[in-house]
């Protein structure tokens, strides 16, 4: 193993020698990223290699697929493969394979070479034989060029888990380098926005299942769009500690919400692989599908699923463009019958903890890099629809209109107003449209959510009621419709004080103080809903910038993703130890 650093510091040979098995027997690759050291991150290190593969000639890019072996072919009989090869080729469990399938991968690798004239390549990480083979039929379809794209696709991959293999790098910088790549996936050109099962999303979902292989986990993608990462224990049967958060964005988001709590487990599992560190519990790390409510109006969806809670009146739901979910899940090959499947059963379970930007500016204002979750504050979630008359905008006079956004704007109003006073109780009307609005047009519909919460169930639960009420009113008095549909109601969660503890002790074992920060939250987390089947426990890291969060502004330094990081692995290496 070597570090990064050293990597940075080496004599130009050196570092050539030691990428070489990076991709397969072509040294230049690394000849010619040699002068952009230093790298601030092994990925942007995989990312200077890939690039320089990219932009080589055709003739020495087919030269680089050519000094692949062929899969489960003759070179691996011979005992000719590279260590890194051999390696892989048994880890796709290709070296027994039946004898039906070794024979078909061999007439399917004589046919792809007759057509292309190069061996298929594939990252065989995180396949079986049968899913190889499957590969290996569709992609024999592809044209000669396609297909070349592909396997440098495929090479790119295998550099990727081969460099997390052979180079240990700083959290921090790796974290944050892993959050940039992640935002290049976006449903928008100049924004960052991932919604549930997007093309964007699923590109997201891909790149996290590879770097969770990469860290050497067992990985799926189950029927709700969530990746899962197990890193299995080293005694079994062994119960199970959970982590994770989502990875889908609010419209115009961060990089960070969500996504920290998955990128930093999967950081600190690569690490202590490459250390030889085995766990007495499994991990499984899990990156949520959704939960931040945005495409179906419907939040929580990958945690929900996990708990056992997914509501299946939710497929009908309808994005704005009118497609169901059920129909955007088939579209990404997921089965909804499936989903209920995945909940977990309590009895295996540890507990879930999750790591998570503050999203508000008390760790920044204390100078502190992280602190502890205290609760969770509950929400209650509703969109409202007003029927009123449309009409046209220069013939109705003012007295004789039912105006929908009209009463709308009232209700807003309300809204500030009865939430505004009591402390930790905060009320928001962030969606309001008016379909179909024209400029001369009377609005004849309106439709708005309503988001209130507070750390008190009775204070959020009242102050709901009376939105409500007067809304009814307001409505009553200008004689258009209402109906409020209640979305979710969320109450208010504790994380459990045993995992406070742990996180007090890592936190002060990594920093060397006893003066730690507990916090509540008033951002909802995937946390809440897992709480419902296990212990939860928190862990909130600085933002910069104000604390501002659900906005392209949000930010945190990869110092303190280091510390977090840190924090993280003492509480795994831990926790256990001194519960069991
Ligand atoms: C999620 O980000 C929420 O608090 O709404
Ligand atoms: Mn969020
Ligand atoms: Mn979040």
């Amino acid at each position: 193993m070597i570090t990064l650093q050293q990597l940075n510091a080496m004599p130009h040979e050196q570092f050539v020698a030691a990428l070489t098995g990076i991709f397969e027997r072509s040294p230049w690759v690394a000849e010619r990223v040699v002068e952009l050291r230093p790298f601030a991150s092994r990925l942007q290190l995989h990312s200077a290699m890939c690039k320089a593969m990219d932009a080589a000639g055709e003739a020495e890019q087919l030269a680089l697929i050519r000094a692949h072996p062929e899969l489960a072919g003759r070179a691996a009989i011979r005992g000719e493969l590279t260590p890194e090869s051999t390696r892989e080729q048994k880890g796709a469990g290709l070296a027994a394979c039946t004898p039906g399938e070794f024979a078909a991968l061999h007439e399917l690798n004589l046919a792809y070479g007759k057509k292309f004239g190069l061996p298929f390549v594939i990252a065989v990480r995180g396949h079986n034989p049968s899913s190889v083979i499957e590969n290996l039929r569709r992609r024999i379809a592809n044209s000669i060029e396609d297909e070349r794209i592909e396997a440098l696709r495929q090479i790119g991959r295998i550099a990727g888990f081969r460099l997390v293999d052979l180079v240990s790098a700083p959290y921090g910088a790796e974290i944050l380098a892993m959050s940039d790549e992640l935002a290049q996936f976006s449903d928008q050109d100049d924004a960052l926005t991932c919604s549930y099962l997007t093309a964007a999303h699923r590109a997201t979902a891909a790149k996290i299942r590879d770097w969770m292989l990469a860290a050497g986990m067992e990985t799926s993608i189950d029927a709700v769009g969530n990746v899962v990462g197990r890193w299995y224990a080293n005694t079994e049967p062994a119960r199970m500690l959970l982590t994770g958060s989502h990875y889908d964005t609010v419209v115009n988001g961060g990089k960070y919400d969500g996504r920290l709590g998955i990128l930093l487990p999967i950081a600190v599992v690569a690490e202590m692989r490459r250390e030889g560190i085995r766990l007495p519990y499994t991990l499984e790390v899990i990156a949520f599908a959704e939960e931040e409510g945005v495409r179906f109006k419907s939040t929580f969806l990958g945690s929900g699923a996990i708990a056992g809670k997914f509501d299946t009146a939710v497929l009908d739901n309808l994005d704005a463009t009118g497609r169901s979910m059920r129909d955007a899940m088939h579209a990404a090959d997921l089965d909804p019958q499936a989903i209920a499947a995945i909940a977990r059963d309590p009895k295996e379970l540890l507990g879930f903890v999750e790591v998570h930007i503050e999203q508000g500016p008390v760790l920044l204002s204390e100078d502190r890099a992280v602190g502890v979750v205290t609760s969770i504050a509950g929400s209650v979630r509703a969109l409202v629809s007003i029927v009123g008359l449309a009409g046209h905008a220069g013939t109705v006079p003012m007295n004789l209109r039912r105006d929908a956004a009209v009463a709308a704007a009232e209700i807003v109003l309300a809204v500030e107003k009865r939430c505004s006073g009591t402390p930790g109780l905060v009320g928001t009307v962030g969606q309001l449209q008016v379909p179909l609005g024209a400029v001369n047009v009377i609005p004849g519909r309106c439709e708005f959510s309503i988001d209130i919460r507070s750390d008190d169930n009775a204070v959020r639960y009242a102050a709901f009621n009376d939105v409500v009420a007067v809304a009814e009113q307001i409505c009553a008095r200008r004689s258009v419709k209402v109906e409020i549909r209640k979305m979710l109601e969320v109450g208010r969660v504790p994380c459990a004080p045993r995992l406070q503890r742990h996180w007090s002790k890592s936190i002060e074992r990594v920093l060397g103080t006893k003066d730690i920060r507990h916090l509540a939250s008033g951002a909802g987390h995937d946390a809440m809903v897992m709480q419902q089947i296990t212990d939860i426990g928190m862990l909130f890291v600085r933002c910069g910038n104000g604390g501002i969060s659900h906005h392209p502004d949000e930010t945190m330094t990869a110092a303190d993703a280091e510390i977090a990081s840190l924090v993280f692995k003492d509480f795994l290496l831990n926790f256990y130890a001194t519960e069991s």
